[in-house]
């Protein structure tokens, strides 16, 4: 029989920088490491401002540097989003302020987080926003959700077989 999946949904303000990454990375890795059909990913934005678009250029090309082709398009996060997925993870604090407003109008039983949760050498909960920046930040901010990415995905199979 089939098992049910982990359903994580990354969240970020545009969706077109930090969860389109992390959403990706986290994929990539259970891919790698044999337990994709454990989970299912996805990310949304809080925003709606890029609707429909692809990810940021400037994300993609510091992934694509790294080996990693980043696919999907920029949607808005649903009140429904807070009922399918078990794990919900906001890239700041300003995300997850927005995800639990929605929850207290809509209900959901997510679990909700921040990422940086899993970064061991974290000196700050929040993926900060590259958005407006240079180059080095959009490197920063994939080296960090790498980081706690691995961490994220080590702890839900602990978790699965607990
Ligand atoms: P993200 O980055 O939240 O990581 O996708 C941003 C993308 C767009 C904007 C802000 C942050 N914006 O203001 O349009």
């Amino acid at each position: 029989m089939a098992v049910d999946p982990t359903r994580v949904l990354f969240v970020c303000l545009g969706n077109i920088c930090r969860s389109p990454l992390a959403e990706n990375v986290f994929r990539d890795l259970a891919e790698r490491r044999g337990v994709a059909e454990r989970f299912e990913v996805d990310s949304a934005g809080t925003s709606g401002y890029h609707d429909g678009d692809p990810p940021d250029a400037r994300t993609s090309a510091t992934a694509r540097a790294r080996g990693l082709h980043l696919t999907g398009r920029s949607r808005r996060l649903t009140p429904g989003d807070l009922a399918r997925f078990d794990y919900v993870i906001a890239m700041d604090a300003e995300n997850q302020a927005a995800i639990e407003r929605l929850r207290a109008g809509a209900g959901g039983g997510a679990k909700v987080h921040r990422l940086r949760e899993w970064d061991r050498e974290a000196d700050s909960l929040d993926v900060p926003d590259p958005y407006y920046g240079g180059t080095d930040g959009f490197e920063r901010v994939h080296d960090l959700v790498a980081r706690a990415c691995a961490a994220l995905l080590e702890d839900l199979l602990a978790r699965e077989s607990a």
